[in-house]
């Protein structure tokens, strides 16, 4: 059996008898919103730590564990804390949490990040939802044997963001009075912050926003046919546009200023996702 597919299917194994339901939405929580699921009843927990060979964060204040809970009535399975490529880890196993919570059952993949604006018309602290996104400038996670048991080997990207999605998040946002900004998600690899040079050649490419994760998450639940749909939360203007040099406290100091809003939001569209596949 292919590694990749037989690492999967041992962390598969190894956690599905702990399952306290059949989750429909899977959420990745990015920075700010690591907290998210405090507010909520935990059904389960299962630490990364306890899933043999399941890649772990090494980032400060990147908790790793799935947190289940009844989201506004929705079985959602939450990531409290993501791996990057830049930690050092195989694309396959960076993605590896976002296939086994499809293995798990989920439809609807929601993905969080925070991320740098590219785009002069954003500012620190906006929220932008992904429209799509560019990915080129990582390697795919669908690089080797094809995975025919999870998916195709040339898998169509023309809507990797569903559209109806992102009608239910400019929906929620309205409804909260939530501006909300819109567009293309640029993966690059970290861990250092660009150049302003590299700003410039994302906006040329037509990025709006640039981030170190989220897209190559949005390429392996293509694969597996999830529904995806992403909110990035603005933390800082990308290098190069303002006067400032960027860090990492000023990247998490607004995305936990922005955390309350965020988190309105995010409940806001679960909820509607579950009215959505109620029909
Ligand atoms: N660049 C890349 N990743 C980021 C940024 C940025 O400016 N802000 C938050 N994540």
């Amino acid at each position: 059996m292919n590694q990749v597919y037989e690492k999967l299917m041992e962390c598969y194994e190894s956690v599905k008898d702990r399952l306290p339901f059949k989750p429909k939405a899977a959420l990745v929580l990015g920075s700010g919103l690591g907290d998210y699921g405090d507010q909520f009843e935990i059904e389960a927990a299962i630490d990364y730590h306890e899933i043999a060979g399941f890649p772990v964060s090494t980032v400060a204040g990147h908790r790793g564990r799935f947190l289940f809970a009844h989201i506004e009535g929705v079985p959602v399975v939450m990531m409290q804390g993501r791996v990057h490529y830049y930690e050092g880890y195989s694309m396959t196993d960076v993605v590896l949490p976002i296939r086994l919570m499809r293995l798990m059952g989920s439809e609807v993949l929601f993905l969080t990040n925070a991320a740098g604006g590219v785009n002069y018309k954003f500012q620190a602290g906006d929220f932008m939802m992904i429209t799509d996104q560019i990915a080129s400038f990582v390697p795919s996670p669908l690089i080797g044997p094809n995975l025919e048991e999870l998916g195709v080997r040339f898998c169509d990207m023309s809507q990797v963001y569903d559209r109806r999605l992102q009608e239910l998040i400019r929906q929620s946002a309205r409804e909260l009075s939530i501006p909300i900004q819109e567009g293309v998600y640029v993966q690059l690899t970290g861990p250092a912050y660009e150049t302003p040079a590299e700003v410039r050649m994302v906006r040329a490419l037509g990025g709006d926003a640039v981030g170190m994760s989220t897209a190559c998450e949005a390429v392996a639940a293509s694969h597996m046919r999830m529904r995806v749909c992403g909110i990035s939360c603005i933390s800082n203007l990308a290098c190069g546009m303002t006067d400032q040099p960027l860090s990492h406290e000023e990247v998490n100091e607004t995305a936990n200023r922005r955390a309350p809003l965020f988190r309105s939001l995010v409940t806001r569209i679960i909820s509607h996702i579950g009215e959505e596949q109620e029909g």
